[in-house]
């Protein structure tokens, strides 16, 4: 594992208290990161509670213009309006910011980073010499590009038509205890009601809750899905179409993945690329019908891969184990949480070490 930095820094969390902020910390906890003070931080609702964190508590504290003194490394997940506001501070206290909202991602010159895919673009922060601000992708972009980045490296891709079936984590903490109330309220006969989202979730699922362009049909979500992965890859002509849509699972995402490759490639080859890949857990098992559910990825590091199999409806050449397939089909699930959001922050911060 990467050591970061040789002198343990005064690290602060911003949103401790949320979904992704609680997962911070058992990702640090999880995985040593060295770090001297670290202060947690979230709203005044939240000061004065505390959190458990390496077999002790930890304070909360108010999120003020002060909370950054010393900071070396912020972690933030409380939102895009408060990432826009307090990131900034915290860049000015000296800090290297690594922001799990959307606000600074298609920003020019901020580094947007999935350790397996560019981890190069991160260095000008290595060492937390230069202050700054490194975007988290979006969770579906994160969990597509660690399954796909393989391939794209070995043989090109051309294309990607994705649908994914996004589990409530993505929407916060509330959106959680929403789901977790409805399923009761729906199991003892008594009405859904509908808080966070505007549909029912329990025994529901819907189009992604994020705003919708009424020109293109496109919600944000779709929208983040290819224009962070245009940017992570530097590849503004690489053809992508999502649809997005929120299902009733607790913390882990799972996405339909369709690809139309450069070159082709049998599906050996894709298979034995994924089964090395970091980050990727191959679950495949077509005699026992038993492949990656939204369950088994809960609380996994890995994004878990299954279904590999060339698509039928593209060109193909040659017979048998030897076809070489134009287009493959993938189903990728992962922890929302964890790959999607917090373990992503962490290991960009484990690289400036
Ligand atoms: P709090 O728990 O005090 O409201 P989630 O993504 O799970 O909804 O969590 C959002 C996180 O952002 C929580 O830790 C929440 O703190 C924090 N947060 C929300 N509003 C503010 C604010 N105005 N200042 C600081 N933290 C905030």
């Amino acid at each position: 594992m990467p050591s970061p930095a040789s002198n343990p820094l005064d690290i602060a969390v911003v949103g401790a208290t949320g979904a992704v902020g609680r997962e911070f910390l058992d990702v640090l906890e999880q995985r040593r990161f060295p770090h001297a003070r670290i202060r947690l931080l979230a709203s005044a609702r939240s000061a004065g509670t505390s959190l458990p964190y390496r077999g002790g508590t930890l304070p909360v504290e108010e999120l003020t213009e002060r909370s950054f003194d010393g900071v070396k490394l912020a972690l933030f997940s409380a939102g895009g309006s408060i990432s826009k506001h307090y990131g900034p501070v915290a860049v000015r206290a000296g800090a290297v910011v690594v922001d799990n909202s959307s606000a600074f991602r298609m920003t020019d010159g901020v580094p947007l980073v999935v350790p397996e895919v560019n981890p190069s673009d991160a260095d000008a922060h290595k060492g937390y010499v230069t202050p700054g601000i490194i975007a988290n992708p979006n969770c579906s972009t994160i969990i597509m590009l660690v399954a796909v980045n393989p391939i794209r490296a070995a043989f090109g891709v051309d294309r990607i038509v994705v649908n994914t079936y996004q589990a409530a984590s993505g929407a916060g903490a509330a959106a959680m205890d929403e789901l977790r109330s409805q399923t009761a309220d729906v199991l003892a006969g008594r009405d859904a009601k509908p808080v966070i989202f505007k549909e029912p979730y329990a025994f529901n699922l819907f189009s992604h809750n994020s705003s919708m362009d009424a020109a293109s049909g496109r919600n944000q979500e779709e929208q983040k899905m290819i224009d962070e992965s245009r940017k992570i890859w530097r590849d503004a002509t690489v053809k992508i179409t999502a649809t997005c849509i929120r299902v009733p699972v607790l913390r882990a995402h799972a996405e339909s993945i369709n690809l139309t490759l450069k070159q082709p490639a049998t599906e050996k080859q894709v298979r034995d690329l994924l089964a090395s890949a970091p980050g990727v857990t191959v679950l495949d098992d077509r005699a026992g019908n038993v492949f990656p559910t939204p369950l088994k990825a809960s609380g996994k590091d890995d994004v878990l891969v299954g279904r590999i199999r060339g698509d039928e409806s593209q060109p193909s050449a040659g017979t048998g184990p030897d076809t070489k397939f134009q287009g493959f089909n993938l189903f990728v699930c992962g922890d929302q949480l964890r790959k999607g959001a917090a373990l992503n922050a962490v290991q960009i911060a484990e690289l400036l070490g």
